[in-house]
């Protein structure tokens, strides 16, 4: 039994331990002890099953994982996704990584202020609105940095458009005016079809309104700059990336242009900043203190010993309502996998399904079953202590009240012997992480914290949160529709392709 198995051996030994009550009970210093408040963030993890024990055996797992050499790899541009034979170069975009790396990204970063400055300049017309075609990594990131910090920018109205259904284009090209429009096709590969179809059409709308030279208002960001200019996208307009920055992990990089020119250039920086807080922290901090090891340790408590299949994100701020659609992609994508880095069976549960939505509005909805389901569904608050609004303090008030009641509730549960439709049984985990106020800064390291979380998970559990294979296969099927007819397939899928298209 390699030593890994020795420590999985102590871990899924608490399958069942002391609830939560009791941990609080034996544990007069709880609060502090599984609180960290790193830039300007509380991660509060004392409403987890996490005890001395748990974290011994999670440490134990580390170091058999051998954790900290490869973080060093990782922040040393090392190739660290190993099926694809390259680095994950994403920490190099705010400052941490391989010196040459974060020079790379440091002048591509200057290329883009520069497009920014010219913009503003109107160097290319008027510019009011900014239409951003892009899928995935290259729509989620910046759509919730969009959101999330762009409500009084009030500079640039900004439309991502990333489903290829055209309703989806249809309704930016309804709001916005294509005299004023900067078209924006993010797409790492350049060959993603949905964009490029998106792009193709976005690009039709301005010349047929009219508009001489539709390529002179197109701006693209990727990590294949030749496919944008062959596509036909000036070569000052290409802002590239490195190919070692992945998707998912890719909002640092010129991926995040629509919100550097939305938000301004001071708050993009500001934005990197507060990730290489977090990046320098999930370096040097103590495992026992390390924000990002710990949330992986709570994970893979529940998800592996546990066995919960899914874990819920609550975002109790209107700002952040984007956060769980885009954890989704960076969590699911990212070790939705069945096999390690030898390419052999995990044999213990991968990522958890991520979902979840905002508070309160999910508290009238799927509360119910957090509350009293059979499934068990580790919970994460993430609140903000400023509000975002002008508005009475009793509005902010009652969201957080409602937070940190939800918490305390799933907790303590209420024993309701005689009635069991109204018995609570508690002892449901959850994790609260608040933000002083949500600024630029604070939501970079929000992010970072969540990127390095995933990798913490990965090592753990040997995978490459890397790649994404899984995606491919689906791809490759609506090709072969496309080109080579539906015969090779089943009955099923032919009824539904002839009554559909004919
Ligand atoms: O299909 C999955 C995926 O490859 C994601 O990983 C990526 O973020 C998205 O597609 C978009 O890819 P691209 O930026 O190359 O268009």
């Amino acid at each position: 039994m390699g030593d890994s198995e020795a420590a999985w051996r102590t871990i899924e030994a608490r399958a069942s331990g002391p609830a939560l009550a009791d941990l609080f009970a034996a544990e007069p210093d709880r609060v502090s002890r599984l609180t960290i408040e790193e830039a300007g963030i509380r991660f509060d993890f004392a409403k987890t099953h996490l005890d001395a024990d748990l974290l011994g055996g999670f440490l134990k797992l580390a170091t058999a994982m051998d954790f900290t050499a490869k973080r060093d790899a990782l922040f040393a541009g090392e190739a660290v996704n190993v099926t694809e034979g390259r680095a994950a170069e994403h920490s190099a975009e705010r400052g941490h990584g391989a010196p040459e790396s974060v020079a790379i990204a440091r002048g591509l970063h200057a290329r883009m202020r520069a497009l920014i400055d010219a913009i503003e300049a109107e160097a290319f017309g008027p510019v009011r609105h900014i239409l951003h075609v892009g899928i995935g990594g290259s729509a989620l990131g910046p759509n919730l940095l969009v959101d999330a910090l762009g409500r009084d920018a009030g500079r640039y109205d900004v439309a991502i458009v990333s489903n290829v259904d055209g309703t989806a284009l249809e309704d930016a090209f309804d709001r916005f005016d294509p005299g004023a429009t900067l078209l924006v096709i993010a797409s790492k590969t350049f060959t993603t079809t949905e964009t490029m179809l998106n792009a193709a059409s976005a690009l039709a709308w301005m010349a047929e309104s009219g508009i001489e030279d539709p390529y002179g208002r197109v701006v693209a960001l990727t990590a294949s700059p030749d496919a944008a200019v062959e596509w036909g996208v000036d070569e000052t307009r290409v802002l590239p990336f490195s190919e070692s920055v992945g998707g998912r992990y890719s909002l640092w990089s010129s991926i995040g242009f629509p919100a550097a020119l939305a938000l301004g250039w001071e708050a993009f920086e500001e934005l990197l900043e507060g990730a290489a807080a977090m990046d320098r922290h999930f370096r040097l901090a103590p495992p026992e203190a390390n924000a990002p090891l710990i949330a992986a340790f709570v994970d893979l408590y529940y998800a592996v010993v546990r066995r919960a299949e899914t874990r819920a994100v609550f975002a109790y701020d209107e700002r952040l309502r984007l956060l769980p659609s885009y954890l989704q992609q960076l969590e699911m994508e990212s070790n939705g996998k069945s096999v390690n880095v030898e390419g052999e069976p995990i044999g213990r549960p991968s990522a958890p399904i991520t979902w979840g939505g905002v508070g309160t509005d999910a508290q009238h909805a799927v509360f119910q079953l957090l509350h009293q389901g059979t499934h068990l569904v580790p919970v994460e608050f993430v609140a903000v202590t400023e509000p975002g609004h002008s508005l009475d303090e009793a509005h902010h008030r009652a969201l957080l009240i409602n937070c940190f009641a939800q918490g305390a509730a799933l907790m303590a549960g209420k024993a309701n012997p005689g009635d069991p439709a109204r018995h609570y049984p508690g002892d449901r985990p959850s994790t609260t992480i608040l933000l002083d106020r949500l600024d630029p800064g604070r939501l970079g390291a929000l992010l970072a914290f969540y990127e390095q979380r995933v990798f913490a998970n990965a090592v753990l559990l040997g995978i490459n949160p890397f790649d994404q294979f899984g995606v491919e296969l689906g791809k490759e099927i609506a090709r072969s529709i496309e080109q080579e007819g539906t015969e090779r397939f089943d009955a099923s899928t032919r009824a539904l392709i002839e009554r559909a298209l004919g």
